[in-house]
């Protein structure tokens, strides 16, 4: 195996090359302490406010793509072979500012200036791939980012204004595209990178099979995909990571396929990846990854570090389970799947071995016969983590329910299957006195804890309510309420 033992990325208009980099490094910090980069602003540290937002550009398939993400959780291991685009470069050769940052200027989208940097980013990233956009991929595009002073309306007027001031088909990164392109497919040259041992060692392996064969010989080492959770566990629990292995950059594992009605996906799909095909296949996946984390948390996050952390609150894992989904695991040359539900053991326990790692996950698409629904109970709509999440995937013949697969996050130490409820449901006329008879099998099924997030009787209250709601929403005439959007008097 081709070996390196430097990190190779662009960082804005330079080519940079590190050999001294440890495991748990953020960008955020080597581009403020190291670079003197200080535009990129540090808020939370926890990738919530986005003051740290900062552009990263892959090469896959020979395309490149600029995304937003969280600088603050972002380890400089994730960025071999990428484009680091920071707030300096918007300068323009006569120091003027970019139309971006013109039009926040003129709509009063700034006052004292904190968050600004971090808002001009994202919308920057959301300028180039939609010139003209609906105010709700604006809101969408700025869901992960905060200000105490504007409010939001005049950010969002001169997030609609932006086209007015200049043409992003001109833009610096547009027209300096051909050349980024060239120099990091340069960069890509099959090799494994490894630098430093013991606590300051970290492996980006050069394909899927290196990976296999890097966990076989380090089973301890920490699996790192988007870093959106183990990000936190460096900036807020200060926990060891090391020897770290940073798997977000291997393309095969961010395949997303469909054959013979399953939807394969791959361990590094982000959110963002799987959103155009999991929306398109079942609509409900997609209005609930529109509300995981804000933009820069789906640009980074993956479906399989959100089944691999084993959080009783992810937000996939239950639709997931509902939906019958499989997972494929590997160690070595030797691969397993194993139905979704069985990877849960217990709080901080999964059938994982070590050295193994988690491939792919296999979703059926709900056919015609069944109905599929998911919703999030969460303190604020956007950005929030869920109190309470319930999955619902049910079969009814001749107003007879013939199959029932449920599942709910937030009520028991794993994502788990009401197996109580589904019992009382099978075999009965799918009425509303079926489901107030089922409602009193919650009982049996759970028993929740109370938390910041929810009281047990909170919870309890909202997960048997979901079923409900489930059932009301099938009824004719009957008109569904969701708050998607806020609109000023
Ligand atoms: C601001 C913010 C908001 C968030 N909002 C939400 C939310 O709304 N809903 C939600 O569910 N989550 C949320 N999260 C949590 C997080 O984004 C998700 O859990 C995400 O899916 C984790 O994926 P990742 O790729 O970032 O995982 P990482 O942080 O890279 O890894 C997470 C864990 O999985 C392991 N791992 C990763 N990939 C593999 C693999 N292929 N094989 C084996 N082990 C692996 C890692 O070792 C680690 O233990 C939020 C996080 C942040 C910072
Ligand atoms: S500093 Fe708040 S998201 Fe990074
Ligand atoms: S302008 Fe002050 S935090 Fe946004």
């Amino acid at each position: 195996m081709k070996t390196r033992n430097e990190l190779r990325f662009l960082l804005n208009g330079q080519a940079v090359a590190l050999a001294d980099v440890r495991p748990d490094e953020t960008l955020l910090d080597f581009l403020r302490i190291k670079r003197r980069l200080i535009g990129t602003k540090e808020g939370c540290a926890e990738g919530d406010c986005g003051a740290c937002t900062v552009l990263v550009g892959r090469l896959q398939d020979g395309r490149l793509a600029y995304e937003s993400v969280n600088a603050c959780i972002r380890f400089l291991g994730s960025l071999d072979g990428c484009h680091v685009v920071t707030v300096e470069h918007l300068k323009r050769a006569d120091g003027g500012l970019h139309p971006v940052q013109q039009a926040l200027v003129d709509h009063h989208g700034s006052q004292c200036g904190f968050c600004t940097p971090g808002f001009v980013m994202s919308l920057y990233a959301l300028w180039m791939r939609d010139a003209q956009p609906s105010d709700q991929a604006i809101e969408k595009a700025l869901q992960g980012n905060l200000c105490r002073c504007t409010g939001y309306e005049p950010i969002v007027r001169a997030a609609r204004a932006i086209s007015s001031y200049g043409d992003a088909s001109a833009d610096p990164l547009a027209a300096e595209r051909d050349a980024v392109i060239a120099s990091l497919a340069a960069m890509k040259d099959g090799a494994r990178v490894e630098i430093g041992t013991g606590r300051e060692r970290l492996v980006v392996p050069a394909s899927a099979d290196d990976l296999a064969m890097v966990l076989e010989v380090e089973p301890q080492a920490t699996i790192v995909a988007g870093a959106t959770d183990v990000g936190l566990w460096v900036t807020k629990f200060m926990r060891d990571i090391a020897p770290a292995v940073f798997i977000g950059g291997l393309d095969a594992l961010h395949a997303i396929s469909e054959e013979n009605g399953v939807i394969n996906i791959g361990a590094g799909v982000s959110y963002t990846e799987a959103f155009g095909h999991l929306s398109a296949r079942i609509p409900p996946l997609g209005a609930l990854i529109d509300r995981i984390g804000g933009e820069q948390v789906r640009n980074m996050g993956t479906v399989g570090g959100n089944i691999a952390n084993g959080s009783p609150i992810g937000d996939t894992p239950p639709p997931l389970i509902a939906l019958g989904a499989t997972l494929t695991l590997r160690k070595g040359t030797v691969r397993r799947t194993m139905p979704l539900e069985d990877f849960f053991i217990d709080y901080g326990k999964q059938d994982r071995a070590a050295g193994e790692f988690v491939e792919a996950v296999h979703v059926p698409v709900p056919d015609r016969a069944t109905r599929f629904a998911v919703w999030k109970i969460s303190k604020r709509r956007d950005e929030d983590i869920t109190a309470v999440l319930g999955a619902f995937n049910i079969a009814i013949a001749d107003g007879v329910v013939t199959g029932a697969r449920i599942a709910y996050g937030g009520m028991a130490a794993t994502p788990k299957r009401p197996k109580a409820v589904e019992a009382a449901l099978v075999g009965q006329a799918w009425t509303l006195e079926t489901i107030e008879q089922a409602l009193a099998a919650f009982e049996t099924d759970f028993t929740p804890i109370s938390d910041a997030r929810a009281t047990a009787d909170y919870r309890m209250l909202a997960a048997k309510n979901l079923l409900r709601r489930f059932f009301l929403e099938g009824v004719e005439g009957h008109v569904p309420l969701q708050v998607s959007r806020y609109e000023a008097a």
